[in-house]
């Protein structure tokens, strides 16, 4: 008798142990299609509140709500058995207090099933950091550019270029990795401050626009396989055109459709009976 094999996932304190090993390879996905399609070559797959501007078209990620994330992680964790899948906490649902955070971490973990959430911000947000991985919550942080304070920063540039804001940031990612997360993400920065973080925590830190330097590399999946033909930051790396390739594949579709070519006979299905024809009906 045949027995299925039960594929186990990846666990944050198994990534947290890939510190200065072999690179963590990790991606965003939204949906069950995409998690199956990209769960066998990543590590940990990110249900991020990216899926705002990327699936509902919306200016920035803070109008994605929790019961949008919640939702989308549910959909990821039907298609995922391998990868460690972790969803974000959006804006508004965490940053008043350690309570409020609990409160929403702890739904997103219990409706979806997902192995742990993570969250912006560095010193701030470290006593929160601290009351979630104390009470069975795994948290990855995330600093340099935090997408959520757009507002604060002033737009999307990259972070740490003035001394200041440079050993800021590196001082946000310790705050983090001591507070307990098993894992930093670190957004949009110079390359020295990704790589002295990296030195300095003794967490994997993850890069997107960051430095090879750092243990693991995280981008938007829809950004690697040029879904948005006219969207070309400096830190993706585009190793498809799909987005060309779909257009390709619907105009094709509709002069068929047009023509009268398509459905062929192969898509049809032949049958002996008689069918009434309009003229008859009357
Ligand atoms: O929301 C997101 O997708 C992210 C990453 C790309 C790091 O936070």
């Amino acid at each position: 008798m045949s027995k299925a094999v039960r594929i186990r996932s990846i666990t944050p304190p198994e990534i947290a142990a890939r510190k200065g090993g072999d690179p963590i390879v990790c991606l965003t996905a939204y949906t069950t299609p995409m998690a199956k399609l990209i769960d066998g070559d990543v590590d940990l797959m990110l249900v991020g509140d990216s899926l705002g501007m990327v699936v509902y078209g919306l200016p920035s990620t803070l109008g994605v709500t929790l019961d949008m994330m919640i939702a989308h992680g549910q959909a990821v964790m039907r298609g995922a058995s391998r990868a460690c899948v972790v969803v974000d906490l959006p804006f508004g649902s965490y940053e008043a207090s350690p309570q409020q955070a609990f409160d929403a971490a702890a739904r997103v973990m219990c409706e979806t099933g997902c192995a742990a959430v993570k969250l912006e911000g560095g010193r701030a947000m470290a006593e929160t950091i601290r009351f979630l991985t104390e009470r069975g919550i795994p948290v990855l942080g995330h600093v340099g550019l935090t997408p959520q304070s757009v507002n604060v920063l002033g737009g999307y540039k990259v972070r740490g270029r003035s001394r200041e804001e440079a050993e800021r940031i590196i001082a946000d990612g310790v705050a983090v990795a001591e507070a307990g997360a098993f894992g930093i993400v670190v957004e949009k920065t110079i390359e020295p401050v990704a790589r002295e973080l990296t030195a300095r925590v003794s967490v994997p830190t993850i890069g997107i626009g960051g430095s090879p330097a750092c243990d693991g590399q995280i981008l938007v999946t829809e950004d690697i396989v040029g879904m948005f033909p006219d969207f070309k930051p400096k830190f993706v790396k585009r190793y498809a055109d799909l987005g060309v390739e779909l257009q390709r594949a619907v105009q094709a579709y509709a002069s068929e459709v047009r023509a009268r070519s398509f459905p062929g006979p192969e898509h049809c299905f032949p049958s002996n009976l008689q069918v009434a024809t309009s003229s008859s009906t009357g």
